[in-house]
């Protein structure tokens, strides 16, 4: 049980004892963490949540509770304003707590996902057309929440619904049969086909009937043409092998890699079941979805006002050609994902611009029966130094291998400036740590809704609020160890008496509360501060409090915490997705 929920568990023990059952319906007495540490390490407005139901005077209630309250010395515990209940955690609690997440490989994190299915959509690119800087907001963040999901406890299945199907394969195709340079394809296949994207879309750009080439080409690989088929075939394979080689690169990897194509011979039943259902209908030759009718307009994706009048906002599901499309494929997708994986939850993380899609799609879900969670979990843009969307030079939104290795060299020259590494292959390898690891911590450490600016020399920076901090103090605690003779027994009690050893325990035990609130919001950003302010408090604290010039107990506790702090730093980072060196 984590310390808060312990605080929890006495404060309604004490108000039951006072209050009158009816008046706690519906009522959850809760326990924070203060926001200032002036007034105690906790804080409970239960008191005044409840006054008016129990007919009490808030602050005459708080203190009856105080008095039944049962604190078994964990805490102090005292009213402050109108009747708010603080409570001050005794440093034998911090010293005994901390001690026991030595022993516990948790690190006091419970299991809150036990019994249900989380399935995370993620990354999810265009095949043949390289991942771009977009991707990775998607990929970064939907890993990382896959990674906690599973250390929660919940059955994670991570999904790569690539969209290796629709228009884009008529413009290659097309391109490949002028063009393809099958050296080019095998040394760097991404590039070749984004070369050959490129070359169809400002053909097409440039001559109406070479667009319609292309829809043919399209048209023919749907309907089974066998040369093209065969084309698409390599083209996906190349896709893969390229985006599988990023995706090492990221250490990110997925259970199960199921694009559009895998659903295409399901969406012919699906329309038909959308039509029979009274859903869909025709409109001008397409199948649109409509209203249901069940909502307020304002409220409804599928109503647009337009000039003071409400209009229909239809979602195709196909188009007139016959072609379906990304919507249909996406309903063939959640139907897939409830009856073969039993999802409870299922978590799209992608770019908010298409909030609308997902508004369309979980209305129509939802319609037809759905009954697992749909979410989507939105992020903003990557913004450059300038303020607007991350682009090159050449205007074209930069391809994340590029992002990467920029990131890269930055940090390869911190390395060669500061680190004592000797070998210049131990020095590559950390850059290529740090770049990494900057650059998805950067990511998690904003708020997914919020554009960032992308700064490469801000984030490999050793100091402010990055990754290669978070790292440097990792290696300062190992770097201590090494000192040591002798490997230290850490088990037993703690002795922590002063404010930096007590603040240090403070921060470490709130681990095990952070971590399971990641996931309420799908909100990283609260693990990346936590990791950050638990780092600073080691700093403080190894400046207050010597360590290695300490003796006996003193020195065990204070060894103990630095321990402790290793492994918080390290599991913590590990929910991101970003490991950690032994030196720097
Ligand atoms: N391929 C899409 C894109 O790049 C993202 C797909 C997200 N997942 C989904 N089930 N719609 O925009």
């Amino acid at each position: 049980m984590t310390l808060v929920s312990d605080l929890e568990t006495r404060l309604q023990d004490a108000v039951k004892a006072i209050v009158p059952a009816d008046a706690l319906d519906g009522v959850t007495l809760s326990v924070k963490a203060a926001a200032d540490l002036r007034f105690g390490d906790y804080q409970s407005n239960a008191a005044m949540m409840l006054a008016k139901k129990a007919k009490m005077n808030p602050r005459q209630l708080a203190e009856q509770i105080v008095e039944k309250l049962d604190s078994d010395g964990v805490c102090d515990v005292s009213i402050a304003g109108p009747g708010f209940i603080n409570f001050t955690i005794t440093a034998e609690t911090y010293s005994r707590l901390a001690a026991d997440l030595l022993n516990d490989e948790r690190l006091g994190v419970p299991e809150t996902g036990e019994g249900h299915t989380l399935v995370v959509d993620f990354s999810a690119p265009n095949v043949a057309k390289p991942m771009h800087v977009g991707h990775i907001r998607s990929t970064i963040i939907g890993d990382s929440l896959g990674r906690i999901g599973r250390f929660l406890g919940y059955t994670v299945k991570t999904d790569n619904h690539v969209g290796d199907w629709g228009t884009q394969f008529g413009m290659v195709i097309w391109a490949w049969k002028r063009e393809v340079n099958e050296e080019a394809l095998t040394a760097d296949p991404l590039t070749e086909l984004l070369r050959l994207y490129r070359l169809a879309n400002d053909a097409k750009k440039a001559d109406e009937a070479i667009a319609d080439e292309c829809r043919q080409e399209l048209v023919k690989l749907q309907a089974g043409d066998e040369e093209n088929t065969a084309i698409w075939n390599r083209c996906v394979e190349f896709s893969k092998n390229g985006l599988g080689d990023i995706y090492d690169r990221l250490d990110v990897s997925f259970d199960h890699w199921l694009g559009e194509s895998f659903y295409n011979d399901r969406l012919a039943a699906v329309v038909e079941s959308l039509e029979a259902a009274g859903h869909a209908r025709d409109s001008d030759g397409a199948v649109c979805v409509f209203s249901g009718g069940e909502l307020d307009q304002k409220k409804d994706p599928f109503k647009i006002n337009r000039d003071g009048e409400w209009e229909d906002n239809p979602m195709i599901v196909r188009k007139r050609d016959g072609g379906y499309n990304y919507a249909t494929t996406d309903i063939a997708t959640i139907d897939f994902r409830e009856q073969e994986w039993n999802a409870d939850t299922i978590l799209y993380v992608v770019d908010q611009r298409q909030s609308l899609h997902f508004n369309q799609l979980f209305d129509i879900a939802k319609r037809r029966g759905c009954q697992a969670d749909l979410v989507h979990v939105a992020f903003g843009t990557i913004l450059g130094a300038d303020g607007t969307p991350l682009k090159t030079r050449s205007g074209d939104l930069p391809q994340l291998t590029d992002v990467l290795n920029d990131a890269v060299t930055v940090a390869r020259k911190n390395v060669e400036e500061r680190s004592r590494i000797e070998s210049n292959e131990e020095k590559d390898k950390l850059a290529e740590l740090i770049g990494i690891s900057a650059v998805k911590f950067t990511e998690l450490s904003h708020h997914r809704l919020s554009d960032y600016s992308f700064s490469l020399e801000k984030m490999v920076a050793m100091e402010g609020d990055t990754a290669p901090y978070l790292q440097y103090s990792y290696v300062r605690i190992r770097s201590i160890f090494r000192k040591l003779e002798t490997t230290p027994d850490l088990s037993g009690s703690l002795t922590l008496t002063e404010p930096a050893e007590i603040h240090l325990a403070r921060m470490a035990v709130r681990f095990g509360e952070i971590v399971p609130t990641l996931l309420d919001d799908y909100r990283p950003n609260l693990l990346a501060n936590y990791l950050l302010e638990l780092a600073r408090a080691f700093h403080s604290y190894f400046e207050a409090c010597p360590v290695l010039k300490s003796e006996g107990d003193v020195q065990k506790s204070r060894l103990a915490l630095c321990e402790l702090t290793g492994q918080i730093l390290e599991k913590g980072l590990g929910l991101f997705g970003i490991s950690v060196p032994e030196q720097m």
